[in-house]
């Protein structure tokens, strides 16, 4: 094996991937994508894996003519994979794994069958699956879990699962033990709930407080879910555990909403060997605002990969 091809499998063996739950109308055939356009074209090294989610769902049999555009032009990306949402709840996740079996399938064969009106396929990697349970003391939705998993993967074993219960919860050993590619273990926000803006970062106190992500120091946030999971710093379990931070800015406490204040957030969670993150100043809508902007955060990742 020549010298070149070693690094790069080194490389790609430790990398942390950016993972978007991008639910940002592609307006205007797919311009208002721009942003994540860029990054990936100025961050090809880096794995951006984008949650694609219409309507809860795919919404229709066939994307609409701004999401055939924009899905058209992300699929030019060698470093893009899309993956499809879907979630288990009727009730907003207050009981998950609820949603009729039918329902919920119908969903996942819709994703992987979603083909323009001009006739072209998306090309859907995997399933991002929402309101995904953290109890395990609940087998039905133990079971649940391993059906749509093996729904999902009976047509290809290689395709992508990602498991959102957005909380290390009372055990998620049985979910990591059906080989999901990822579990977002934690979902949360920087700033203090103060300072939350709602609609747009997503952020609301009312949903509950939350301890500003990394406010005890950069990198304390991640030690606190892997020692949730049981499990340590670097371990194959942090590289199938993934983290979502949305509402990075104004303050966590202690420390300023910065790029200064991001990059070594965002080199413990590569140091650390977290499989997959994302960081935003805004929520799950808009990635074009800094500090924290997708481009910002890509060439953070980027150069956290590269440096490990
Ligand atoms: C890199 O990002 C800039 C904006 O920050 C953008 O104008 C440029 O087109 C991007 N380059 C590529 C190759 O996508
Ligand atoms: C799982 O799939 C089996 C076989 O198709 C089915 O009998 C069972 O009801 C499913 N269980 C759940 C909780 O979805």
């Amino acid at each position: 094996m020549k010298a070149s091809s070693l690094g790069l499998f080194a490389a790609v063996a430790a990398a942390t991937d950016l993972l978007i739950p991008f639910y940002q109308y592609p307006a205007d055939k797919g311009a208002a994508w721009n942003e994540v356009f860029w990054s990936l074209g100025n961050n090809t090294d880096l794995t951006h894996t984008l949650v694609i989610s219409p309507n809860n769902g795919p919404g229709g049999a066939a994307p609409d003519d701004n999401y055939a555009a924009a899905t058209e032009t992300l699929a030019k990306f060698g470093n893009a994979r899309m993956i499809g949402y879907v979630h288990t709840s009727l009730d907003d996740g207050a009981t998950r794994c609820t949603r009729p079996w039918n329902e919920i399938t119908n969903d996942v064969n819709t994703w992987f069958s979603w083909t323009s009106k001009a006739g072209v396929k998306v090309p859907i990697q995997g399933i991002f699956i929402d309101e995904a349970p953290s109890d395990s003391a609940n087998l039905d939705c133990v079971t649940y879990m391993r059906n749509l998993t093996t729904l999902i993967r009976t047509a290809d074993a290689q395709r992508i699962v990602v498991f959102n219960p957005g909380t290390v919860g009372t055990g998620l050993q049985p979910y990591y033990d059906l080989s999901p590619t990822f579990i977002v273990a934690f979902e949360t926000c920087f700033m203090t709930p103060a300072l939350a803006r709602a609609e747009f970062d997503q952020c609301d106190p009312k949903w509950g407080a939350w301890t500003p992500y990394d406010s005890q120091g950069a990198g304390t946030s991640v030690d606190s879910v892997l020692a949730g999971l049981g499990t340590t710093a670097g371990s194959a379990k942090a590289a199938r555990t993934a983290i979502l931070v949305h509402g990075f800015h104004d303050t966590n406490g202690p420390q300023q909403a910065t790029e200064a204040v991001l990059g070594p957030m965002i080199k413990q969670v590569v140091d650390k060997g977290i499989g997959a993150a994302f960081f935003n100043t805004a929520g799950y809508h808009t990635f074009s605002t800094g500090p924290a902007s997708i481009g910002a955060v890509a060439k953070q990742l980027s150069a956290a990969n590269k440096g490990k």
